[in-house]
């Protein structure tokens, strides 16, 4: 910084006095470094919205890291599975993180278990987008290592530059997952690994942090036996942070899965390293969404449709062997309870989704219309316009047959369990079914 003073100082000044020169964001010339990470995005690229208020979203990341780039410098870290499942969906979500963490600046992202459902080569086409460091030390092909072990980064610490060491490793407990999915690899037990990789990781870094795919006990033995990190994020410990632990020199640290915190590592001022301070960022709605990451976001959604995945949801025969009729055919002979239904909130399903732009994903679509995943259920606004919506044959079940002969088709009880297939704690947290039963109640009169 300062040799730059020394060549531009001068014409700054000159235009600085003329106000000619306007610094976009005037960064403060020496920031301290801090290290942000998080485990297990699983595909949660934004929340869904179905409860309010809801936590989290890679947009809302994108604006807590502008926000801590003013004052720090920053080192960017992921630890596994940007998504849950290895279906076509799954991959246009892993492109689409991968697009947000370039655009973010994402330093090093270790691989999870679920990110070998994607398969090898799709790993590696994933890979040779990324901008930062795709790494797995113990995952091998052929006996050679199949992605980086580790990373060297450089970057300043208030006047300080420090080298940086970042390794991944996965737990070996994930091998027969992994192997299921990709017969060619193999998994080195990640202890066995970091001896081989010992003598080199030791020696080089001036911070030392390693990301792994596994439990905190898990990574509390393999720090036990390998104390020379300063920090190592883990895995697989639920969706909130757990309180930091200090084994030795090292801190362990988890931000808690889909993407709804963000952990802050803060380092030492001076040598010798450590971490001095972790904090755990909730993402709640007062982070606004970041414009350029929402634009990635609205990109994907136009992939979904563009691809037409809503019409590959895999079906199967309805139980009842009845074919759906739509809301509106139960009109003649239930008048009451048709005039009651259109009144609710499921009545207006697909136009909430139409109006959060989801309205042609599949993952949305199944919980807010009649039938998705079956034969004869919704396919299309365009093709089957009366099973939008929460409509009555998604309680009362597939009704053609009953609507065309009642006496012959009885429906039976719906029952509360039927609220359950959509009302899940995670869309649905605070259901609870004598309160939401009294905002639907119907089936007094014919
Ligand atoms: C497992 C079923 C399920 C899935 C999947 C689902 N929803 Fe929902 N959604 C619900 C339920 C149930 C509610 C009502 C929750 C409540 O009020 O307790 C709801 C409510 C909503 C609401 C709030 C409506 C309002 O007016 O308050 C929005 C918005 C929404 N969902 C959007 C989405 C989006 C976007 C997706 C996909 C990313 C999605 N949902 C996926 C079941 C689901
Ligand atoms: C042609 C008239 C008619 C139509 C159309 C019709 N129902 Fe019915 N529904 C009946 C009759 C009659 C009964 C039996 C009433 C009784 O005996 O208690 C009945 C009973 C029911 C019951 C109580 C459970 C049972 O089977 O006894 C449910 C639930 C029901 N109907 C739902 C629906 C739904 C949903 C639709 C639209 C898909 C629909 N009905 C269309 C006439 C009809
Ligand atoms: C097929 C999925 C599905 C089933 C089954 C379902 N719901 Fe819903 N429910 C939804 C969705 C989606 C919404 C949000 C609709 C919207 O606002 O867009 C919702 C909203 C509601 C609401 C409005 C919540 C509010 O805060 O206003 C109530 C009440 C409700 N459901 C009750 C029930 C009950 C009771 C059952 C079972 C008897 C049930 N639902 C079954 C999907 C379902
Ligand atoms: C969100 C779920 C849900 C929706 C949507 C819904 N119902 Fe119901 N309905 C129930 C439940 C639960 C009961 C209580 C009796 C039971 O468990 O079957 C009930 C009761 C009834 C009854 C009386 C059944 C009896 O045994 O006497 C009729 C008739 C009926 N509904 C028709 C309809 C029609 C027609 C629609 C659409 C216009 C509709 N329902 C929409 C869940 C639903």
């Amino acid at each position: 910084m300062r040799s730059r003073w020394a060549v531009f100082g001068l014409p700054l000044v000159a235009l600085l006095a003329l106000g000619l020169y306007r610094p976009e964001v005037p960064l403060p010339s020496t920031r301290p470094l801090a290290i942000v990470f998080g485990s297990e995005i699983n595909g949660y690229i934004t929340p869904c919205g179905c409860s309010k208020p809801m936590v989290g979203g890679i947009p809302r990341r994108g604006t807590l890291l502008r926000q801590l780039a003013e004052q720090h410098v920053l080192l960017k870290l992921e630890n596994g599975d940007l998504t849950k499942a290895g279906g076509r969906q799954d991959e246009l979500k892993a492109e689409t993180l991968i697009e947000m963490l370039n655009q973010m600046g994402y330093d090093a992202l270790n691989l999870g278990k679920y990110d070998f459902l994607l398969g090898i080569d799709y790993l590696r086409a994933l890979q040779m987008q990324f901008k930062g460091a795709m790494l797995c030390a113990n995952v091998q092909e052929g006996g050679s290592p199949a992605f980086e072990a580790y990373t060297l980064v450089e970057k300043s610490h208030n006047d300080t530059k420090l080298r940086l060491l970042i390794v991944g490793l996965i737990s070996e407990k994930h091998a027969e997952s992994i192997r299921a999915r990709n017969p060619q690899l193999s998994v080195v037990p990640a202890r066995e690994q970091l001896n081989a990789l010992r003598p080199q990781i030791e020696t080089q870094g001036d911070v030392r942090i390693l990301l792994f795919y596994g439990t905190g006990e898990e990574a509390e033995q393999l720090v036990r036996a390998h104390p020379y990190f300063h920090l190592v994020v883990y895995a697989n410990a639920g969706d909130g942070p757990i309180p930091p632990k200090q084994v030795g020199q090292t801190r362990l640290v988890f931000a808690g899965n889909d993407a709804k915190f963000v952990g802050i590592a803060h380092l030492s001022d001076g040598a010798p390293y450590a971490i001095a301070r972790v904090e755990y960022t909730r993402l709640t709605e007062d982070f606004k969404d970041d414009e350029q990451l929402l634009a990635i976001k609205l990109a994907y959604l136009a992939r979904v449709e563009a691809e037409n995945l809503l019409a590959m949801v895999p079906r199967r025969p309805t139980p009842n062997g009845s074919g759906f009729a739509g809301s509106r055919a139960c009109m003649p002979c239930h008048a009451e309870d048709y005039r009651i239904w259109q009144r609710t909130a499921h009545a207006k399903a697909m136009q909430t989704l139409i109006d959060e732009k989801h309205d042609k994903d599949p993952e949305c679509v199944v919980c807010h219309v009649v039938g998705l995943e079956y034969e004869g259920g919704f396919r299309s606004l365009e093709e089957t316009p009366a099973l939008k919506d929460v409509g009555c044959e998604s309680c009362h079940g597939p009704a053609k047959l009953h609507a065309q002969d009642p006496e012959t088709h009885r429906l039976g009880k719906a029952g509360a369990q039927s609220c359950m297939t959509c009302h899940v704690p995670a869309h649905s947290p605070g259901f609870d079914f004598e309160t939401y039963w009294k905002k639907i109640e119907h089936g007094f009169k014919k």
